[in-house]
């Protein structure tokens, strides 16, 4: 009999919850599992800064900066990260104005508040130790079960199962898998399949392996089936389909969003910024004053000033400051989540009124390029304060016959 048809795969068509447990053979089993590991002795990422050591707190830590961050990004961020909050304690008993600075950069800031609360349930119910058990890991703040599985095997070798974008490309070509992977039904049988697969010894590295195969080898396009250890067990690679899978729906269009901000100098050279209130995107954060003109917003800017209004009655609103508006200035374009946004800043002068945070905001200050640096900003608010230090033509100070 062909390997291929002892194989056998669950069936696409079935919606059933109880569906079985893929039946792999424990020969192909034995073998995948064995190559697998070897070629990660050989060739697996050691060098990566979180692979140093297997220190549960900083398992924890990458992997909850590598859910939306690419290897290569996290890197700088995960030691700076760790100088800064070296174990829960460190990071449960700090300010979260300090966190998210330290985060800053790595974007989806949500990440981070979520593991300064874990780090609290661990002193707090833990004794300062992260738990081994998947079950304790799961009922962290923003541990969800790729998260656990992950510390569970890497930290403690335990047998747990991980799924996230590379191993789920190298299972689907693994196991031919034709279906589109987004569906519940196929993610909760490729998580059955993960866990049928992670073998009892060196489960962490076994992991890591399908992780790094995936990055490295099993690329979405073009995967280099030559260089491949596990290629004579992959049944995609036997049908000559690895190029077709994972089958992939077409991607949806970003939604195209537009907005407005005032780089406002006082008589002290000082510019206008605004905190952003609690319960929205990018809570304590600190930019210029902005408002929202087309598009979907992304960032909750809405306020009882309509897009209709003109816009210096809109600046006021938000900021309690009358500002006559100048030149545009510079514009740029950032990406949140599926909104891609074009940020248009414009030159504006004060006319007068006192700093008052309107809807959506909790301060509105003047504060000099220099002392911006220790606020938390994102990073379209970063690249818009370095394009203001570098562009001081732009702020001339204020001159005869214009308003201050
Ligand atoms: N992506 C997510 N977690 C990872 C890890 N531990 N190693 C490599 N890539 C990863």
């Amino acid at each position: 009999m062909h390997r291929s048809e002892r194989l056998q795969r669950p069936d696409p068509a079935s919606d059933d919850p109880d569906n079985p447990e893929p039946d792999l053979d424990p020969t192909w089993l034995a073998s995948v599992r064995r190559a697998l590991l070897d070629w990660y002795d050989r060739e697996g990422r050691a060098d990566l800064p979180w692979r140093r050591d297997r220190d549960p707190f900083k398992v924890l830590v990458s992997e909850v900066m590598l859910v939306q961050t690419t290897v290569a990004a996290a890197g700088p961020f995960f030691e700076r990260f760790l100088s800064r909050f070296p174990t829960p304690n460190a990071l449960a008993s700090a300010d979260e104005a300090d966190v998210l600075k330290a985060w800053e950069g790595l974007g989806y800031y949500r990440r981070a508040r979520l593991l300064q609360q874990a780090a609290r349930v661990i002193v707090e119910q833990h004794d300062g130790q992260v738990p081994g058990d998947p079950e304790a890991l799961r009922r962290l703040p923003g541990v969800g079960r790729y998260i656990a599985g992950a510390v569970a095997s890497i930290a403690f070798d335990l047998p747990e199962p991980i799924l996230e974008a590379n191993s789920q490309r190298v299972l689907a070509r693994w196991l031919r898998w034709t279906e589109d992977l987004r569906s519940t039904n196929s993610q909760a049988r490729l998580w059955k399949a993960a866990a049928r697969i992670v073998p009892p010894n060196h489960p962490g590295r076994f992991n890591q392996a399908i992780m790094d195969l995936g990055a490295t080898v099993c690329t979405p396009r073009s995967p280099r089936c030559l260089a491949c250890p596990v290629a004579d067990s992959c049944l995609a690679r036997r049908e000559g389909m690895q190029d077709e899978l994972p089958k992939r729906s077409a991607p949806i269009p970003p939604l195209e969003v537009a907005e407005t901000c005032v780089l406002a100098v006082d008589d002290q050279g000082r510019f206008l910024v605004v905190q952003r209130a609690a319960g929205r995107l990018w809570e304590g954060f600190w930019e210029f004053p902005t408002v929202h003109q087309s598009g979907v917003d992304p960032a909750g800017r809405g306020s009882a000033v309509g897009l209709v209004d003109p816009l210096d009655l809109r600046f006021r609103h938000l900021t309690g400051i009358s500002l006559a508006l100048g030149e545009p200035l510079h514009t740029i374009r950032y990406a949140v989540t599926k909104h891609r946004v074009t940020l248009s800043a414009m030159a504006a002068a004060p006319l007068g009124g006192a700093p008052t945070p309107g809807p959506g905001l909790s301060a509105v200050e003047w504060r000099s390029i220099a002392d911006l640096d220790p606020l938390p900003r994102t990073g379209a608010t970063r690249r818009l304060s370095l394009w203001a230090s570098s562009h001081p033509e732009a702020f001339p100070p204020p001159g005869p016959g214009k308003p201050a």
